[in-house]
């Protein structure tokens, strides 16, 4: 088992990773003191899956809880769920102390963050990700959100979790589709700033897909560290530090919301999303052409898609101004100077955009 602090100015919160570390919940909660009574957001599969060993652990220490079941989609990322959910939290946050649990992928994760985030100005969470992409990325750095038919993430706010418990065993239950996608997130961590762990990954992927706990108990905790010491550096993306572990996700977001959240979930969108801005790095003189082969390569031999199917071209692009990064009509990209670096272009022209985009369209 690995401890790793997340040094914040307000809320130092540990992310803990290890196999069958899920029992001592009940324990680590009880030093947090943050109430008494967890609201659980998950839903039936996961509820079905780890319900009980969650109950469990809680019991033992002596906390009251009840489980909130949203729907196994994106489109819980949304307005009426929030809402739905508020209204039961209200019953049960009667005379009670509570914290919210997020126990699930990405999807609930952002949602229950979202919640814990507004609900009262703000109640106590933590995050129990159950994916790989909720463990190496979004159960990290306190982005919570929902979608909007318009654009991916557009109501959101930073709030930080008060522990994130990573237990890989968890993840014994995803299949090879579910690895896939978080193996989007986990190359893009080899691009913008590792690219030893590129490396790793190029000899190594068929191991992750086989799920070989030692393989992913390491990946989990190295791209954790990554993603803590960028959040600590620049907690609210202020800096233009945090900017960076956007890479892929400016094409990325624009596919999923050209989808409808439905032809592309967010790993697959955030493929396609590293190969149109890979591309641009090369177009624009930064990245070597042999280097976006070799990023062309592991994407398609890792199995996610590199072809943009079933979408047109102006949806694209329209879906790209919806970017949270964009100021006005000046363009802000996340790119690569070269594998394991990453850099901030601002302005790019519209025909470099428009020609990487057509390149990956079927
Ligand atoms: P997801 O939450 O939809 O989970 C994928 C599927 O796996 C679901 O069907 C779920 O029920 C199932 N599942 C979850 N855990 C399981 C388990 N242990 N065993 C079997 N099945 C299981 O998708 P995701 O890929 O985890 O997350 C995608 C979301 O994360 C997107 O909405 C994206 O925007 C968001 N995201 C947020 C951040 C952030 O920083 N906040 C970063 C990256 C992605
Ligand atoms: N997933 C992007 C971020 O956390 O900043």
């Amino acid at each position: 088992m690995q401890v790793i602090k997340l040094n914040l100015y307000k809320n130092t919160y540990k992310i803990i990773v290890g196999a069958g570390i899920i029992d001592r919940l009940g324990n680590w909660l009880k030093k947090l003191n943050i109430g008494r009574n967890a609201y659980i957001i998950t839903n039936s599969l996961i509820k079905k899956i780890y319900g009980k060993l969650i109950e469990k652990s809680l019991k033992t220490s002596g906390f009251g809880f009840c489980f909130k079941i949203v729907a196994d989609t994106e489109k819980s990322k949304s307005l009426r769920t929030v809402s739905l959910i508020i209204k039961d939290l209200v019953n049960y946050d009667c005379k009670r102390n509570i914290f919210i649990v997020a126990l699930g992928g990405g999807v609930i994760g952002d949602l229950a963050g979202f919640v814990a985030s507004i609900y009262k100005r703000g109640i106590p969470y933590i995050q129990i990700p159950t994916t790989l992409l909720a463990q190496v990325d979004s159960s990290i750095g306190g982005k919570t959100g929902i979608d909007l038919k318009e654009g991916k993430n557009l109501l959101g706010t930073f709030y930080q979790p008060r522990l994130v418990v990573s237990d890989i065993d968890l993840l014994k239950t995803l299949n090879k589709e579910q690895i896939k996608i978080g193996l989007a997130e986990v190359i893009k961590y080899g691009l913008i700033k590792d690219k030893k762990f590129f490396v790793y990954l190029e000899k190594n992927f068929e191991d992750i897909l086989n799920l070989h706990l030692p393989v992913i108990d390491y990946i989990v905790r190295h791209c954790s560290k990554i993603k803590a010491e960028i959040v600590e550096k620049d907690e609210r993306e202020e800096k233009g530090l945090r900017t960076i572990l956007n890479f892929g996700h400016t094409i990325g977001h624009a596919i999923e919301t050209a989808g409808e959240y439905k032809r592309y979930n967010h790993g697959q969108a955030v493929a396609l999303g590293l190969l149109v801005e890979s591309y641009l790095s090369y177009r624009l003189n930064y990245l070597k052409k042999t280097d976006l082969i070799r990023i062309e390569t592991l994407i398609k031999r890792v199995g996610l898609p590199t072809r943009i199917e079933r979408l047109s071209f102006s949806q694209i692009i329209k879906a790209h101004y919806k970017d949270k990064k964009f100021k006005g009509f000046r363009n802000r990209f996340a790119l690569i100077q070269e594998i394991g670096k990453a850099r901030i272009v601002e302005d790019i022209p519209l025909r470099l955009i428009s020609e990487a985009i057509k390149k990956y369209l079927s």
